[in-house]
């Protein structure tokens, strides 16, 4: 299997607070990764440095064969539409219309035409279910609607690989499942790399084709779902049973967690 994104010994903190303490896995290509692990322990910021959003203190950060530290002017763009980033809250803009968001990257920073460009935002809309919601504005939709949206605007791009951040939270059971159903859609259909990080324990185990779990500045375990069920690591097995006694709770009672 071919690794795409390689993430070698990574280390990021802020002032005292270390949260990545020598971070490695690798994604293979086409394959949904999944990160998990309790509140705090950096499944943001390390999706932050693999899309480039923010600089570790150390480390390597190596996506489509591109080092990201070190991208001249030609990889910077190639990066750019390799992956994307889909925000918590779809980050779209409020003033523009659902259309206009879908296809905004398409206009200002690939000069396609604007007829051409809604065209576009029109078929991925349609692909999620939002036909008809064009020439909305995105106060005007659910939660879940601006979610999808925001997942058509990274459509748009046509990535290789997409990374998720907590692409289910806040949404309802229902709304859960055809979340998950579009995420592996995205990697049977159109062959597409995904990492989520979700809280979502169920969610996760009917996506991922590898969950690694995070905690304590470190990767605690990297597995097939099933592992991850039958995992005698206890950090694993507390947090994916939701018990409230364990390493976990231990540790943030010595404020360390
Ligand atoms: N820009 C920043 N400046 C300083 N500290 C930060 C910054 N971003 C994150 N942190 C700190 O880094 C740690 C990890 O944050 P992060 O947002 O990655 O956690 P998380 O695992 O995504 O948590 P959650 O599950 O609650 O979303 C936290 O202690 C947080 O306070
Ligand atoms: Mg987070």
């Amino acid at each position: 299997m071919k690794e795409v994104i390689i993430v070698e010994n990574l280390k990021k903190s802020f002032g005292e607070n270390v949260v990545h303490d020598g971070i490695t896995f690798s994604v293979y290509d086409g394959e949904i990764f999944v990160i998990m692990g309790p509140s705090g322990t950096g499944k943001s910021v390390l999706l932050k440095q693999i899309a480039g959003l923010m600089k570790p203190d150390s480390g390597k950060v190596v996506v489509y064969g591109m080092d990201i530290l070190n991208l001249d002017e030609e990889e910077l763009v190639r990066f750019r539409e390799t992956l994307t980033y889909v925000f918590q809250h779809g980050a779209l803009f409020d003033s523009l219309p659902v259309w206009h968001n879908v296809a905004f990257y398409l206009i200002e920073k690939k000069g396609i035409k604007e007829k051409e460009a809604r065209e576009k935002a029109r078929y991925y809309l349609s692909l999620l279910g939002l036909s008809g919601t064009e020439d909305h504005y995105p106060s005007e939709l659910s939660g879940g609607m601006k979610k999808r949206v925001a997942l058509a605007r990274a459509l748009c791009m046509n990535p290789k690989c997409i990374l998720f951040d907590e692409p289910t939270s806040g949404l309802d059971p229902v709304m859960t499942v055809i979340f998950d159903r579009l995420i592996l859609r995205l990697k049977k259909e159109f062959k597409k790399t995904c990492i989520v990080v979700t809280h979502d324990v169920n969610s996760a185990f009917r996506i991922a084709d590898r969950i690694a779990i995070l905690w304590n500045g470190k990767i605690v375990q990297i597995g097939t779902p099933e592992e991850i069920k039958h995992s005698e690591n206890p950090v694993v097995k507390q947090f994916i049973n939701g018990e409230p006694e364990g390493p976990i709770t231990i540790a943030m009672e010595q404020g360390n967690g």
